[in-house]
């Protein structure tokens, strides 16, 4: 049966909203403001949902702190996509037994991706009794009525009632959840949730569900607030932004979108992220040169530069054709920044086959590359492919593709010594004597000197020298 978008009636949420005034009344008691720690693992999409646990958790009244042994709630929202993030979450979740002694009425939570894996649900249940709470990203808009089942169960002295809602689900769209956002120039706008691709090592689509779209007018009504707040930067977040619309009834497309949130009036940059490149089109390519705010920045993540490995891997895209979107992409926008992710090790990945990887990142000079090397995800077609190769061996592979793709970024960078580009001043950066952070249209990071008033602000800088990782330069007045 084809998939039907499913929605969260928005009375529900607004009765989530009334169980969050309810455990205001009983987390404010004793008349002390309680603290929260939400800790968040993996992609923007979590760092997104992560705003929303925090608007939760401010409508019941706390404030926030990043030390676990001030809080009265911990959430854990927790990455799946790679083995590595898998135990970094479990390291550190097994470590919050400390806190929760020192702090005996702690309430643990862990959600996300890691946890709508049975296996993960199921190894929380069992060794790691200091969590009280276990939701996957499906349940994320009843997080307040799962933390009151908690809360009874506390004050029923009911110690041991954990709470675990985890149930397989495709997914729903939840509009009016309350956001607490992170900054106050740059802000995540998800425009889509889930994913349908199915690459064979990806575990993204068995934890985020199938592919569904927000409204239009929902996700321009929250554009024009953020513009109207202030925020400088938006970035239209999806696991793959251009099949966006495809769930919807109204004929809408991913470039439609992206016209109609640029014709907002004010001045910000509109980026967005995730673009699988079999979905990329000449339309996006000519609706981004076209839109004055939209970034000349793509991220296309290649994954191989292997025929044989983009099939086994199930990218629908060969080489050739994933440089003919490059090309096609640059004759739109000549100043295009192209950034990418690549897979090394993927089972049965040959020597010959990496070098193919190799030679297409030579012949495409990313900007930048974000490379990993291949994880055994449980449950997905690749993880019960054979896999020669040993670590050691990949672990080569990943130097070598990682020292190329240093030097053409340090290359890429020095080229732009000299010039004055317009950026976006974001942060301070702690250090001295570039004391300010700020980004290009493209998304390169410029470390500038100035005065943090300039925050928030749009500045022209002159590019003086650079390094592999960023630009560095001077305020021109
Ligand atoms: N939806 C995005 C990517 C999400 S995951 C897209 O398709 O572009 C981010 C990156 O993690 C992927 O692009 C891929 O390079 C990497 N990745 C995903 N699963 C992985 C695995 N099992 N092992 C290693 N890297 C993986
Ligand atoms: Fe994973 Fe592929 Fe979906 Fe990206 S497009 S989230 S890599 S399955
Ligand atoms: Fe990780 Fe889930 Fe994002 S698996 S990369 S947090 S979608």
């Amino acid at each position: 049966m084809p998939y039907r978008r499913k929605t969260i009636d928005p009375e529900k949420i607004k009765e989530q909203q009334a169980i969050c005034a309810e455990l205001f009344e009983r987390l404010t008691a004793d008349g002390r403001r309680p603290l929260a720690f939400v800790d968040t693992y993996g992609c923007q999409q979590n760092e997104a949902d992560s705003e929303k646990l925090r608007g939760y958790l401010a409508e019941m009244g706390c404030g926030f702190t990043q030390d676990e042994f001030q809080a009265d709630v911990i959430v854990v929202n927790t990455c799946a996509v790679r083995e590595h993030a898998e135990m970094r979450v479990l390291g550190n979740v097994g470590a919050l037994s400390h806190a929760k002694k020192a702090r005996p009425g702690q309430i643990v939570a862990v959600c996300g991706c890691m946890v709508q894996q049975e296996h993960m649900a199921q190894k929380l249940k069992m060794s790691y009794p200091v969590v009280d709470l276990v939701f996957g990203p499906h349940e994320l808009w009843r997080f307040p009525e799962l933390l009151r089942q908690v809360m009874d169960a506390r004050e029923r002295r009911d110690d041991r009632r954990r709470v675990f809602a985890t149930a397989k689900d495709d997914g729903a769209v939840a509009e009016g959840i309350p956001l607490r956002r992170d900054g106050t120039v740059k802000a995540w706008l998800s425009i889509m949730y889930g994913c349908n691709n199915f690459c064979t090592y990806c575990i993204v689509p068995y934890v985020r569900g199938r592919e569904r779209s927000r409204l239009p007018e929902d996700i321009l009504r929250e554009a024009r607030q953020l513009v109207e707040e202030g925020y400088k930067d938006i970035t239209l977040l999806g696991q793959n932004v251009n099949s966006y619309g495809k769930d919807l009834d109204e004929p809408v497309d991913f470039a439609d979108l992206l016209r109609m949130v640029s014709a907002i009036p004010g001045d910000f940059v509109l980026r967005f992220m995730t673009s699988h490149p079999k979905d990329a089109t000449e339309k996006l390519f000519r609706t981004m040169a076209e839109c004055e705010k939209c970034a000349h920045h793509i991220h296309l993540p290649v994954q191989s530069g292997s025929d044989r490995v983009l099939k086994a891997m199930n990218r629908h895209y060969d080489r050739a054709a994933y440089l003919e979107k490059v090309a096609l992409a640059r004759r739109y926008m000549p100043d295009l920044v192209l950034t990418t992710d690549i897979i090394v090790g993927f089972p049965g990945e040959t020597e010959e086959e990496f070098e193919d990887t190799l030679s297409l990142c030579e012949e495409v000079r990313f900007d930048a590359m974000f490379t990993f090397i291949y994880s055994k995800r449980v449950g997905t077609p690749a993880a019960s492919m054979p896999d020669p190769c040993t670590r050691a061996e990949k672990q080569l592979r990943f130097d070598r593709l990682t020292e190329l793709a240093n030097r053409i970024s340090g290359e890429k960078h020095r080229a732009y010594e000299g010039q004055t580009l317009r950026v976006l001043v974001d942060g301070e950066t702690g250090k001295e004597p570039y004391n300010l952070s700020s980004r290009t249209s493209g998304g390169r990071l410029v470390h500038l000197r100035g005065d943090p008033a300039l925050i928030g602000q749009f500045v022209d800088a002159h590019i003086t020298t650079s390094n592999t990782w960023a630009l560095y330069g001077e305020v021109v007045e």
